[in-house]
């Protein structure tokens, strides 16, 4: 069977390369010809740990390419993946352009039975729209042919997507032909060796599972952070609460790690995108609604802990340390480091910044404020001279320093944690005064 992957993003890309590991055919489509001209020489637009050897691999075994030639290879595919961006519109609800346009191109120039699976993030009732979409353009050129749009929502997270491909907790395929649906699910053969989990179900059903889980985790971070802002003021420790919470089978443990607020390209959309659906079938997502003020109240209180601890911030200066949004990825996407940095700028304040991958894009997301902003080469010179360090991103680099040598390249001894990485290093806190998230 012959796959077609279009768009070459993060999801498409990823699992496109995926698939060829998992020995089929792949083509990989995108308008974008440089970037598809980088892709068949194996250069790789985004940071992705693992991603390059195994795009490099399977383009020398000839299972792998990349074309921008999109009539092409619809027509030669078996299976069309679409994997095109789905960014939020102004009102938060999902901008599908990209979506239908796909699906229309597809209607217009298909000439036999195809298997269409949904990759991209889309609102509930999506893949019937594509469905209808596509039915309609062949009507009009008099064909009608089989055509099943299955839902095969992506789960892997930025940094660790490759594991996430390899090993995922779970693999939802929706549709309303099981043939096409048995068809999609052995092109995962070897996850079904693995005994990973398959849920087969409708369509609809599928697509609410993905914004149902993305809702769910930003709802326990939400959650977490709201404690640990209460527990600050009460005296109480935050880590050992989730720990304590995460002990109890029915809660687990992760995602109840409490810091500076979630960011990224998913849960801000997602969570945006659910409430707006849900708004237009006449329901509020109060939960979901509060989980999304929670996250921008919690940013916002990272400035103010800084501002009640330093005082008037105007003339002084501090090393942010980490602007992506999570370690192992150059993404900035709602980086909480893009607030932190504004508000303290907007108060007067200095900024020297370094992340291993997040300046180039930092550059252009805080070009306002780019004159108060010193853009460093490492973390030694982002931290000397300094009236205090801020941790934003928990990159390895910035667990691994020496808090000695740093505390004589920092003029005041200010330490703000806001990622709780130094919390069990007692000697961090005789030599600075050190801040961290949710505790004392
Ligand atoms: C998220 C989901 O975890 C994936 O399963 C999903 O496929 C993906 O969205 C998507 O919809 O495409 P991702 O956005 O890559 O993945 O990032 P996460 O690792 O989930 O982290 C999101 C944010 O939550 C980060 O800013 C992180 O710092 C924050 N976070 C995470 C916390 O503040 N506390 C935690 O305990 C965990």
């Amino acid at each position: 069977m012959k796959v077609v992957v279009i768009g070459t993003g993060y999801v498409g890309l990823v699992q496109g390369t995926i698939l060829s590991e998992f020995g089929h055919n792949v083509t990989c489509l995108d308008i974008d010809s440089d970037k598809i001209e980088n892709l068949n020489k194996g250069i790789i637009p985004i940071y992705e740990k693992g991603l390059e050897e195994i795009v490099r691999k399977n383009l020398k075994l000839g299972r792998l390419n990349f074309s921008n030639d999109i009539i092409k290879y619809i027509l030669e595919g078996d299976i069309i993946f679409l994997a095109v961006g789905t960014p939020p519109s102004e009102d938060g609800s999902a901008d599908l352009k990209a979506i239908y346009s796909v699906a229309k191109q597809i209607g217009e120039n298909i000439v036999s039975s195809k298997i269409i699976v949904t990759k991209s993030t889309v609102p509930v009732g999506t893949g019937d729209e594509v469905e209808k979409i596509i039915d309609e353009e062949c009507k009009k050129r008099g064909l009608s042919l089989e055509v099943s749009v299955i839902s095969n929502p992506e789960f892997l997270r930025e940094g660790r997507a490759v594991e996430d491909c390899i090993n995922p907790d779970r693999v939802i395929i929706g549709g309303e032909n099981l043939r096409a649906m048995e068809i999609i699910k052995n092109l995962y053969a070897p996850l079904i060796e693995k005994d990973i989990p398959f849920v087969l179900t409708n369509r609809r059903t599928s697509e609410m599972i993905k914004y149902a889980s993305n809702a769910f985790l930003a709802v326990k971070i939400s959650f977490i952070n709201e404690i640990s802002l209460l527990a600050e003021k009460i005296g109480a420790n935050t880590q050992q609460i989730s720990k304590a919470m995460g002990l109890d089978k029915r809660i687990a443990p992760s995602f109840l790690e409490c810091g500076a607020g979630y960011g990224g390209s998913c849960f801000p959309k997602d969570t945006k995108a659910i409430v707006e659906i849900a708004k237009s079938y006449d329901e509020e997502l109060s939960i979901i609604s509060s989980a999304i003020s929670a996250n921008e109240k919690q940013k916002q209180r990272m400035v103010e802990k800084i501002v009640k601890n330093v005082g008037k911030l105007k003339d002084k200066s501090f090393a942010v340390l980490g602007l992506s949004f999570k370690p192992e990825t150059d993404d900035m996407r709602e980086a909480p480091s893009l607030d932190i940095i504004k508000g303290i700028i907007d108060r007067g304040g200095k900024i020297k910044a370094f992340c291993p991958e997040g300046i180039r894009e930092s550059k252009i997301r805080l070009k306002e404020y780019s004159e108060h902003i010193t853009y460093c080469n490492d973390e030694i010179e982002a931290t000397s001279d300094v009236d205090g360090v801020i941790l934003v991103t928990e990159w390895s680099i910035f667990k691994n320093m020496d808090i000695f040598e740093l505390r004589k390249r920092v003029k005041d001894n200010f330490y703000f944690d806001l990622r709780n990485v130094f919390t069990e290093n007692s000697e961090i806190r005789k030599i600075f005064k050190y801040f961290p998230v949710g505790q004392k």
